[in-house]
């Protein structure tokens, strides 16, 4: 992300509206200057006075709209300021306004003026959000690259359950983050592996492992949002693809390593993040075991390691594993980082229900040789996967024109 950046905050008129006070505390919190903008209905919700206190800045209403003493047109110096604008919330009727490109107060005029990304947090009622008109202005504004972050499904303020509640302020800071970011990975190819692998016993079963592929997802999603070209490689997941990423699905440990095998030649990160499995059947039967055979008799051999084999097929590429553990975990990290000569590797603990496999957050720590571990506590995994981006994109900047490294 970029530290330090003008955010221009539109609060439009919802209950929502309350929340504002805190995402501007928020995003001030993560270095950004923050201004606030306010429709004449959001006033009805909050007072102009809240977010100047908490802004630091005079907030722009509707008397704005003419020209000060200065001559300044207040709509364009704002438009010229912000390097994003969040609307959060945004009415269904200022989302109409916006498709539309009408300019009819300060928010809309100045959002006509603004070229930069626009981060939009619809909230309303349920019979709102899923009127034809609203989905279409939507459509319409995500096509122009907006960044829509929510709704979610939750209380809303007519007492009832259901979706439309605005997306949390962690998600909307999340997406301002995204939207803002650096375009540092232009012209490199990543390459991702996420979710487990399955290993047939029979024709309906297999040996598998609880991973989500949410960490990999989450990592591909980053970067392509930083310009890289990324290629995922996926598990059996029930995930979409982010948008902008390639992927290529597999089923086993064979059909992932053949895959990555061939495209990481190309790679100049590769993020093994999958969960692969260890073992497989040595037998596969091509008729489905029966109860009345008797017990069955498992015999497991070993599966191919991916990571391992990286270092002498894309020696230029900063290799980055992930260490899932139960025990031990730092240092089992670290054996890993060692034995497959690594530039990083994330170890994260899946003996924990809040974290890791099957979770949508995780905490975790980062190894890398000659460096000190760093600590991210418990986030989500898209958060913590923008963080572990600029770790990764900082490491690649360092050692572009330095050579591989070399086992000692
Ligand atoms: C109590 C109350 C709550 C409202 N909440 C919402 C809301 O959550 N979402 C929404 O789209 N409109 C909501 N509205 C309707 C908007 O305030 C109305 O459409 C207004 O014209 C929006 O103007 P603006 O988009 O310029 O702020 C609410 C209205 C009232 C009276």
């Amino acid at each position: 992300m970029i530290p330090g950046s003008n955010i221009l905050l539109g609060v439009t008129g919802g209950i929502a509206a309350f929340k504002a006070a805190e995402l501007v505390r928020r995003l001030k919190e993560r270095g950004h200057d923050v201004r606030c903008v306010m429709t004449r209905s959001a006033e009805a919700f909050i007072t102009p006075l809240t977010l100047e206190v908490l802004s630091g800045h005079p907030v722009y209403r509707e008397e704005y709209l003419q020209p000060d003493n200065s001559g300044e047109e207040l709509h364009i110096s704002a438009a010229e300021w912000a390097d994003l604008l969040c609307v959060a919330p945004v009415t269904a009727h200022t989302l109409a306004r916006l498709a539309l490109g009408l300019a009819d107060d300060f928010l809309t005029t100045t959002a006509l003026a603004f070229s930069g990304p626009l981060v939009l947090a619809p909230a309303m009622h349920t019979g709102m959000w899923q009127k034809e008109s609203v989905q279409g202005h939507l459509e319409v504004l995500k096509g122009r690259s907006a960044h829509v972050v929510g709704p979610v499904v939750g209380a809303l303020a007519s007492g009832e359950t259901g979706m439309g509640r605005m997306a949390d302020l962690e998600s909307i800071v999340l997406e301002v983050e995204l939207a803002l970011g650096d375009r540092d990975l232009v012209g490199k190819t990543v390459l991702v592996s996420a979710g487990p692998t399955q290993e047939p016993l029979d024709p309906v079963r297999y040996l598998s492992n609880r991973s989500s592929g949410r960490m990999g997802f989450a990592l591909a999603e980053a970067a392509a949002r930083r310009g890289a070209r990324v290629v995922l490689v996926a598990g059996p997941v029930d995930l979409e693809t982010p948008p902008g990423v390639s992927r290529a699905d597999v089923v086993t440990a064979r059909e992932m390593r053949d895959t990555i095998n061939e495209l990481a030649l190309d790679a100049d990160v590769i993020i093994m993040a999958a969960a692969v499995s260890d073992f497989r059947p040595s037998e596969v039967s091509d008729k489905k075991l029966k109860k009345r055979a008797g017990m069955p008799q498992l015999s497991l051999e070993s599966n191919p390691d991916i990571l391992a084999g990286l270092e002498d097929l894309a020696p230029h590429a900063l290799r980055i594993g992930f260490a899932a553990e139960t025990g031990d975990t730092l240092e089992e990290a670290r054996g890993k980082l060692e034995a497959k000569n690594l530039h990083f590797i994330i170890a994260n603990d899946v003996s924990r229900s809040d974290i890791g496999f099957d979770s949508e957050h995780n905490e975790v720590t980062v190894l890398g040789p000659a460096r000190a571990p760093v600590f991210f506590s418990r986030q989500s995994k898209r958060a913590l996967a923008v963080k572990l981006m600029d770790l990764f994109s900082e490491a690649l900047k360092k050692r572009e024109g330095a050579p591989a490294p070399t086992r000692g």
